[in-house]
């Protein structure tokens, strides 16, 4: 696991789409697993600028990690109607860049058979090939997805409850600017599970500022545990980047030697 620590969130979003632009480079048809929320922002906005310097992601597909039940899908026309994902992923990326339609993959917040959706969405990753890279954030509450506490280890694509404190975080980054009450909020999401991240062949986790550095330290140097479903990091087999601000890395114990690591790695170029 590589933990790279940058001076502050705009050098952590530049090194993370530096990342992810490794990849779209190296593989121009990979797939991409993709978060949404307050920390990918400045990581969208720095891959919108590569692509205006020909960064080109025609043949590149991405899936989502997950959508809240009961809100939009359609891209690009319920966009100024909802809180969904979907249109946060229209907003902060896919209408800036030159992806197709149809290589974008959402979950499905209207669906009407949610159990059949999650299955499809399962398929529709391994028909893809697997995901390549996906990048993650970090949740108030320790989850990854929207993997609440004690979600199995081992759970796949299903709806799952939000806890308070990600419904109250999300309503203070989202919901209250939109104007929307918070008993409005909905309540579940539809989220890949910790097994199917896990089976994601590289992760990029993001994770900024002092707010969560309490979480950061227990993900990364903590016990694997269920009540904390990042902490699943740990048992992944791929390339993991995670790359945090300096607020972020605060609590980590051992960040000198992560820093002397990441300082050698570039020294002998590995
Ligand atoms: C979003 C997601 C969540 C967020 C996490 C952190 O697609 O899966 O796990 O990454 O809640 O959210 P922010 O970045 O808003 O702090």
């Amino acid at each position: 696991m590589d933990i790279i620590i940058r001076e502050n969130y705009e050098q952590m979003s530049k090194c993370a789409a530096e990342i992810i632009a490794g990849y779209v480079k190296a593989k121009p048809d990979c797939v991409l697993g993709l978060a949404t929320g307050g920390t990918p922002i400045g990581t969208y906005r720095e891959l919108i600028k590569m692509h205006r310097e020909g960064l080109d992601f025609s043949q590149v597909r991405t899936f989502n990690l997950d959508e809240y039940l009961g809100v939009g899908i359609d891209l690009g026309k319920t966009y100024d109607l909802d809180q969904s994902y979907a249109r946060f992923m229209y907003e902060e990326l896919f209408k800036h860049i030159n992806i197709k339609r149809e290589n974008i993959y959402i979950p499905d917040g209207q669906t009407k058979d949610p159990k059949k959706f999650c299955m499809w969405y399962e398929q529709e990753i391994k028909k893809a090939g697997g995901i390549d890279l996906q990048l993650l954030g970090l949740g108030g509450d320790g989850h990854w997805g929207f993997n609440e506490p004690g979600s199995s280890l081992g759970s796949r694509t299903r709806v799952q409850a939000l806890t308070e404190q990600t419904l109250d975080d999300n309503y203070e980054a989202f919901y209250k600017k939109a104007n929307i009450a918070r008993s409005q909020m909905p309540h579940f999401a539809i989220t890949m599970g910790t097994g199917t991240i896990l089976e994601a062949k590289n992760i990029l986790m993001i994770v900024n500022g002092s707010k969560k550095a309490d979480m950061v330290a227990k993900c990364l140097e903590g016990p694997i545990t269920s009540q904390i479903t990042a902490t699943a990091i740990q048992l992944h087999s791929g390339d993991i980047s995670v790359v945090l601000d300096q607020a972020a890395a605060s609590k980590l114990k051992n960040s000198d030697h992560y820093k002397f690591v990441e300082k050698m790695k570039r020294q002998y170029g590995l």
